[in-house]
């Protein structure tokens, strides 16, 4: 029985890793080495060197990081850039105005002289990666701290980027993979005047909303165009109305001949964060405790912006950014506990474990070294567990409620002041008041009122009341733990709340308002939950993380040491990586089967005249009444989304989707609800990612913004009809 129970594991094992092909974010450098082959053998048609040589233009000279947290792809040879709606979307709000309402009505630029300039906005090109592991971790030995351990690195990355070589104008950071096991060095160029040149209406660049948001099928026409800009020497250049567009090493030629199912894609760009490696501890109270706290805390927080969002037009304009935040996030949570669960997930971790364990227990060296790694990390995760929890808490319910956010501003000038003087003072002045004055823009006193008075009573009620301040204990027994009355109490405690009154302090006596802030119960109660979560949290989740972390570095050493057979790809990091996978649909639940594509039809089938996430603008009616789709279209019908097996996370928005000879077929936007959970494991049967097909993007701006001019300076291709 026993026997047979192994044989069960080892074989579920083989499976998992021969069916999870498509799995992995891969560093560009190493495609050659790790990955050629087998993207061949799916249909790649081009070669690892066209997609990454440092001496030639390849593919990853037309990807951008677009602002630090997208990604966006230049497309024309007069640096036009395509990334997400939802990536450029701040910039449209930035522009618009009642008069000019570019979230809703769209924008599109008819000449150089109409793109707008966007200040702080930059994309950042990838010039080399290089494997620096020797290097960062010369003098690095296993017996030295975490802390310890960090500053030799940091010293050692110090050095080593003084001596890179790189132009002038170009910039360069190392970061850790693998849990520190490997660091990578990057030598990027940066440009900073970008400038807008065009979007959709909402309506159609964010159509379905938060209903749709996470879901397949999809309807959306998810992009947004910039273009980069130069000095005269082609040379990144702080703004300046002389600037020119940017003439880049290489850009993408757009296919017009779309996927079908089956067919080789691959996925280029910035992902920010996954966690494939962790031990099935850390999975379990993923699901367990994490995400449903995270879950509880913002339906409350949901439910009182979106109460005020439905009654009240100006709110609505106010929190609707930061409502689709909180809710992005919300939602994909849920998705995710769903999939893990669905999946097995922990079961699957634990079962590799099982085999890790016994090729450990039958190498006498491996067994010294790892042989008690994982009933640590066991450990570690059930100390971590309370704190980690604690921390949950103070995130989504401290963070969230804006007056704490306004008294940690005022008290930065306190701080600044006891540090250094006047001259500290005067100096973070400035500073605070643009905070201030852009945290007002989205602020209303009556929402943050309610939303202190919602959170601050799961705070209360939901956790242990030993890792709470005892002031704030005390206030909600004096109060009969009726958190409305608590919140009139602190609101009626001071004047911060209001923007006028704060604004005009700031202005005319700011020393006085800091002085008045500190006598409020509201800053008093602030700093008493603040000094709270320090005592009894801060010190011994950090401590209990390092010890994590210093495990699961060995971990992960050692499952490469283990498991000799299988290719292991970095966690993402923000960094640059590809990620392939073949077209296809799927099937999430019994008797439910998914196609990989959806058609204009299926805009007009969600459509609902006037409503806030399902409105159709009329000229789409149109042009859908009269099939008007000109080149773009395919057999009489208007292709809009389609979905592959491709490993993407949030960053990779805006990513371009690319066909066997590299041609851009599509734009990044989303991933499947079955599926979110991609990030802590993967897997092939439910993990899709949704991209809107680029053929819909050139029709929205030629047949319906009339921007044609736009299409003009783009390389169009028809890669299958050769
Ligand atoms: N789920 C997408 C990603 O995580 C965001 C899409 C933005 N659209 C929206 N309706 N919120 O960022
Ligand atoms: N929507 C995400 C983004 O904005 C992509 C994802 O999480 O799949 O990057």
């Amino acid at each position: 029985m026993k026997y047979l129970k192994q044989l069960f594991v080892a074989f579920c094992l083989l499976i998992i890793s021969v069916a999870r092909a498509d799995e992995g974010m891969w560093l560009p450098l190493l495609l050659e080495k790790l990955n050629e082959q087998h993207m061949k053998s799916l249909g790649m048609k081009i070669s690892a060197k066209d997609i990454y040589n440092i001496n030639s233009g390849s593919l990853k000279d037309a990807i951008v990081s677009f602002g630090g947290f997208c990604t966006g792809e230049v497309i024309s040879s007069k640096g036009l850039v395509l990334t997400n709606h939802h990536c450029g979307f701040d910039a449209v709000q930035n522009h618009s105005t009642l008069e000019h309402n570019y979230i809703k009505d769209g924008f599109w630029a008819k000449n150089y002289s109409e793109e707008i300039p966007n200040q702080g906005l930059f994309v950042t090109f990838i010039v080399r990666i290089e494997d620096v592991s020797k290097q960062a971790l010369q003098g690095v030995t296993a017996a030295m701290s975490e802390t310890e351990r960090q500053s030799t690195i940091d010293k050692n990355i110090a050095e080593l980027r003084k001596n890179v070589k790189k132009e002038s104008y170009q910039d360069s950071f190392v970061r850790g993979f693998f849990e520190g096991n490997q660091y990578y060095l990057f030598v990027t160029e940066t440009y900073r005047d970008v400038r807008l040149v065009g979007a959709p209406p909402s309506a159609i660049g964010n159509f379905g909303k938060d209903t749709d948001n996470w879901i397949w099928p999809r309807h959306t026409g998810d992009f947004s165009m910039f273009r980069i800009y130069a000095g005269k020497d082609n040379k990144p250049a702080a703004y300046s109305a002389d600037n020119v567009p940017y003439v880049p090493k290489k850009s993408l030629s757009i296919s017009l001949d779309g996927v079908t199912e089956g067919d080789f894609t691959m996925v280029f760009g910035f992902p920010g964060r996954t966690m494939e490696y962790l031990h099935s501890a850390a999975v379990d109270q993923t699901v367990r405790v994490s995400d449903p706290t995270k879950i509880a805390i913002r339906d409350k927080a949901l439910a009182v912006i979106d109460g005020f969002m439905r009654k009240d037009e100006q709110i609505k304009i106010q929190y609707a950014s930061k409502y689709a935040g909180i809710s992005n996030s919300w939602k994909k949570w849920q998705g995710e506990v769903l999939g893990l669960t669905k999946t097995n997930a922990v079961a699957k971790k634990q079962a590799y474990e099982a085999e890790f364990q016994k090729r450990v227990n039958a190498n006498p060296q491996w067994k010294t070294k790892y042989g008690s790694l994982l009933s640590d990390l066991a450990a570690a995760y059930k100390e971590l567990e309370p704190y980690s929890l604690a921390r949950d808490y103070i995130n989504e319910v401290v963070s969230r409620i804006e007056l704490f956010t306004i008294i940690a501003q005022i008290n930065s000038l306190n701080n600044a002041m006891e540090k250094n003087g006047e001259k500290g003072f005067n100096e973070s002045l400035p500073r605070v008041k643009e905070r201030l004055e852009d945290l007002y823009k989205e602020y209303n006193p009556e929402v943050d009122k309610k939303l202190f008075a919602a959170l601050i009573e799961i705070f209360v009620t939901g956790q242990n009341n030993y890792f709470i301040s005892a002031e704030l204990v005390k206030a909600a027994k004096d109060h009969n733990m009726d958190f409305g009355k608590l919140a009139d109490e602190i609101y009626n405690s001071t004047d911060l709340d209001d923007a006028t009154k704060t604004m005009e302090m700031l202005d005319q006596n700011p020393k006085q308002l800091v002085e008045t802030a500190k006598q409020s119960k509201a800053s008093s109660l602030y700093a008493d939950i603040i000094n709270a979560y320090v005592d009894k949290v801060q010190g011994e989740y950090t401590d209990v993380q390092n010890r994590i972390n210093q495990l699961q570095r060995t971990y992960m050493q050692a499952q490469m040491d283990v498991f000799k057979e299988k290719k292991f790809y970095p966690d993402a990091n923000s960094t640059m990586r590809v990620t392939y996978g073949k077209v296809k649909g799927y099937e999430p639940r019994d008797a439910v089967k998914y196609e990989y594509y959806t058609y204009l039809d299926g805009v007009m089938e969600k459509y609902v005249p006037g409503d806030y996430e399902f409105d159709v603008p009329e000229k789409l009616r149109e042009l859908y009444k009269s099939k008007d789709y000109g080149q773009y279209g395919n057999n009489g019908k208007m292709p809009v989304c389609f979905i592959a097996m491709n490993h993407t996370t949030g960053g990779n928005s805006g990513s371009p989707a690319l066909d066997a000879y590299g041609n851009l077929v599509g734009l990044n936007f989303d991933r499947a609800w079955e599926g979110t959970m991609s990030d802590i494991n993967y897997d092939p049967s439910i993990c899709r990612n949704i991209m809107v097909d680029v053929r819909y993007v050139l029709f929205i701006i030629d047949k319906y913004a009339g921007a044609g001019h736009l299409v003009q300076e783009m390389k169009l291709v028809h890669p299958k009809k050769k």
